[in-house]
């Protein structure tokens, strides 16, 4: 098969003739595929069916210090809780708070406390001028939508398979007082699955920046999330590095079990020093009397402890696997030897992230979705939707079916090809 850059006109046209009667079979089919978000499928969540007999009404509801988790109290956390996330997060369980069901929620308080009362004494960001933050891009959609509610400036910072950009990261931090954040996914990130390198980690920790309540938000949601046994990522700690470096209170660390047993019914957490602590807890205790303590306990007596939870991921990935190989496949089959288009190749995390010809995302989700395959949008991937490539696309295979999947993929190559040849069209004189 000839490469598209390498075809003519007349081979552009065949080749767009013949893929759109491929496409019109597959209109034809009424299909409704979804890989848009990353939603674990109905087999991972069935994994987690123990939870629901890990307490009933014979359990003994109270921790190990004699705390009665059906009564109020205990704004923190239970500490068997803390133990178990402190390890999955590999923090100690004092630099710990547990909160409620998501670790979004979490991050939005900790930008609206920010933007109402300020950081540890700090003005607080509604009463400044301008608040900017950075974002690595393509990055996650939410991040996005929480900085732009609060009307932050949102400032693109170009992703490496390293991490962020941190020549970039560290100019700007470094001269801008107005920046109070960076968000990152350090590990198997959304979307690409990159994790961020020694090297990375260890220049984020020792960042200068010009303002004191700059704070990195740093977004460990996939930190325990391999596709593979022998071949795992692996992320240096931030709060220890921080501290190491002087910087011991610049880093807020986020993380849940949404992905590990039921996203919306899990259990998220902040991790942090002991001097945000104080401030946070302070905010705290005028938010609630305390989380939802049974579910943390059930959580407890489900895993056991970071072994039973490590055990219960690698039935995850035994599931997503296949998923994953599935989609690179497809890619590699119908992409590469057209030479069209770019990909990720992760080792855990929820996505793949996939580059298109420049100008083409939106069209290629557009034509996904009249042939009945739902994509995240095109955009989506980047501070106010805007991909100033129309390149990004985001592919979330954990939730279809495998054969679902497949039938989605297929599809989804075909509107590439169509869109990519489309395009050289455009420039082809014969
Ligand atoms: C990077 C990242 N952070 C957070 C979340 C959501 O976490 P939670 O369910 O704990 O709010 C997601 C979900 O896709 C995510 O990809």
């Amino acid at each position: 098969m000839k490469k598209y850059v390498e075809m003519n006109k007349q081979e552009l046209e065949e080749e767009i003739a013949s893929l759109r009667a491929v496409y019109k079979k597959y209109q034809g089919m009424g299909l409704n595929l979804n890989m848009a978000r990353g939603k674990p499928c109905r087999e991972q969540l069935d994994l987690s069916m123990g939870l629901m007999d890990a307490l009933n009404s014979d359990a003994d509801l109270s921790c190990a210090d004699g705390t009665d988790c059906r009564n109020y109290g205990v704004l923190t956390g239970i500490d068997e809780a803390k133990e178990l996330i402190g390890a999955m997060m590999e923090n100690k369980p004092e630099n710990i708070i547990i909160y409620g069901n998501s670790s979004l929620n979490v991050m939005y308080d900790t930008v609206s406390r920010a933007y109402t009362h300020g950081i540890m004494g700090n003005t607080p960001w509604c009463k400044l001028d301008k608040v900017k933050f950075l974002c690595p891009v393509p990055g996650y959609d939410r991040h996005f939508a929480i900085t732009e509610y609060f009307g932050i400036e949102m400032i693109n910072v170009r992703m490496t398979s390293d991490g962020p950009d941190m020549d970039e990261v560290e100019r700007l931090v470094s001269s801008d007082e107005a920046i109070k954040g960076i968000w990152c996914v350090p590990k198997y990130s959304n979307p690409q699955g990159y994790s961020y390198s020694d090297e990375t980690v260890k220049r984020f920790a020792r960042l200068k920046p010009a303002a004191k309540d700059f704070r990195i938000f740093w977004d460990n949601a996939y930190g325990i999330h391999h596709l593979y046994d022998n071949d795992q990522d692996y992320l240096i700690e931030i709060l220890a590095e921080c501290k190491k470096a002087g910087n011991p209170d610049m880093v807020y660390k986020f993380a849940s079990t949404s992905k590990i047993t039921f996203p919306g019914s899990g259990i998220a957490a902040l991790a942090t020093s002991l001097n945000n602590l104080d401030d946070i807890t302070a905010q705290l205790t005028n938010q609630t009397i305390g989380h939802d303590k049974v579910n943390q306990l059930r959580h407890v007596r489900f895993f056991g402890d970071i072994d039973g939870m490590k055990e219960h991921m690698r039935k995850h990935a035994d599931i997503i696997r296949p998923k994953f190989e599935a989609v690179i496949e497809i890619l590699e089959r119908d992409l590469a030897p057209v030479g069209i288009g770019s990909w990720t190749k992760p080792k855990g995390g929820y996505f793949i992230s996939f580059d298109a010809p420049n100008g083409c995302a939106k069209d290629i989700v557009d034509r996904a979705k009249k042939a009945g395959v739902t994509m995240t949008g095109a955009g989506a991937t980047f501070p106010y939707k805007k991909d100033p490539d129309d390149s990004n696309i985001r592919i979330a295979p954990t939730f279809p079916s495998l054969a679902d999947l497949r039938t989605a993929m297929d599809i989804f190559t075909v509107c590439v090809r169509i869109s990519a040849a489309k395009k050289l069209l455009e420039t082809v004189t014969e």
